[in-house]
């Protein structure tokens, strides 16, 4: 490329940067990157610089972009139906409630257009379920180090102080509970409890998976106790962990009562939903809760077409981690500062012990997305249609700008 049209991206994207430090909330701390478009699982710059997206905007691009099938249905939608809001039937909702139902081992569906508010709304069945039993039943255990969202509710179960302080007082009767230890969960639960949370895998927090024996006491608590207990799929879940949702790692698998989804459900459209079993969706009765852009027929067509491809695709997520993983163990012997490899599927997390932020950075200089969280752990969330050469590509970022450590 001559170097007229990379001056001209260059001021075009610094206008961009300008026009958000002038009008957005300062909310966010963005890198200094301004994406054009993308192919496969590739990005590419206003320059047309290109990049391998190894996070995928969070977990959300599962099949990457601008995938053919993808590209059609939207196309073809949005010249049918792309809203109707609730207050109508429409071709796609119930078929893609019924594939979920199929899917997860739970009944009834309730659709949302992220992934908090997917948590709230199933809050308000735990509220519910509760308040039917007794006044005084409507404390929620969650797990420290969890994340479920930015929404009150959500916020409120986040078991992270840094992201609830600046808004406290939080919902009342949540207690948080250190993730994997059996006699603090068993210590936490009672009578007064109506729900237990629990992210099968921690994916801000880490990427770090609980373990089945603890999930099964989860289980065994809510059932003792009559409480919901809830599991948080949004970032582990839909295919990421090789399986659809993370909780059928476990053998026998162990069902939740309420499931939450969101992230790459609809290929980036927004979508979230709660699935539930028949004793949690009692709580919900007709008229206690809506959406006025969930479940529209865009977005529900969209991730039928996604779940159609699924078969295909979880054997290849489950045997891609597995190249992934231990093409990174084999880093982990050469740098003794890499401390862990862990994960499921393509939910990936390489744990340090030296901060990670600056290779992130690096990264994209090489050509390559990634994200660092909790100052030390590189998580990667690539789209599932990733190859093991995309892989092996990105390891090779990665031995560079480790080797100059
Ligand atoms: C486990 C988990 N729960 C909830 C959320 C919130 O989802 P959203 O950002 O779509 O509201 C996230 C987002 O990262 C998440 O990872």
């Amino acid at each position: 490329m001559s170097s007229a049209p990379v001056i001209e991206a260059v001021s075009a994207a610094e206008h961009i940067q300008q026009l958000e430090r002038d009008y957005l909330l300062q909310n966010y701390a963005r890198y200094p990157l301004t994406l054009h478009r993308g192919k496969g699982c590739y990005v590419y710059d206003l320059a047309g610089k290109r990049y391998l997206d190894m996070i995928a905007g969070i977990g959300v691009n599962a099949l990457g972009y601008a995938h053919p099938r993808i590209t059609k249905v939207i196309k073809e939608q949005a010249g049918l139906l792309i809203h109707t809001s609730n207050l109508y039937y429409h071709e796609y909702q119930g078929r893609l409630a019924e594939r979920l139902a199929q899917v997860s081992g739970l009944q009834r569906t309730f659709f949302s257009n992220s992934g908090t508010e997917a948590m709230e709304g199933a809050l308000k069945m735990v509220r519910a379920h509760g308040n039917k039993l007794h006044p005084e039943k409507f404390e929620t255990v969650s797990l420290l180090n969890s994340f479920h969202g930015r929404t009150f509710g959500a916020l409120s179960v986040t078991g992270q102080e840094k992201y609830r302080r600046d808004f406290e007082p939080m919902l009342p009767g949540v207690k948080f509970v250190p993730s994997n230890d059996l006699v603090a969960l068993e210590q936490a639960v009672s009578e007064r409890t109506a729900g237990i949370v629990i992210e099968w895998i921690q994916g801000e927090g880490g990427i770090n998976p609980m373990t089945h024996e603890y999930a099964r006491k989860a289980r065994e608590l809510a059932d003792k106790y009559d409480a919901l207990l809830i599991f948080d799929e949004i970032q582990c879940g839909v295919g990421r962990p090789g399986t659809y949702f993370a909780y059928q790692l476990a053998s026998p698998v162990i069902l939740p009562d309420i499931m939450v989804a969101a992230k790459p459900m609809s290929c980036g459209l927004p979508l979230g939903c709660i699935v539930a079993n028949e004793r949690a969706a009692a709580a919900i009765g007709s008229g206690m809760h809506g959406s006025t852009f969930g479940g529209g027929p865009l977005a529900c067509r969209v991730a039928l077409e996604f779940f159609d491809m699924m078969p295909e695709l979880l054997p290849q997520i489950r045997s891609k981690g597995v190249h992934f993983r231990s093409r990174l163990a084999e880093l982990q012997k050469r740098y003794g500062f890499i401390k862990e490899v862990r994960g499921e599927g393509l939910m990936v997390g390489v744990e340090l012990d030296i901060p990670g932020k600056q290779m992130v950075l690096d990264a994209m200089a090489q050509g390559m997305l990634m994200n660092c969280t909790h100052d030390t752990v590189l998580r990667f969330l690539p789209p599932y249609i990733v190859t093991e050469k995309e892989i092996d590509r990105a390891v090779s970022v990665l031995a560079k700008i480790f080797k100059k450590q």
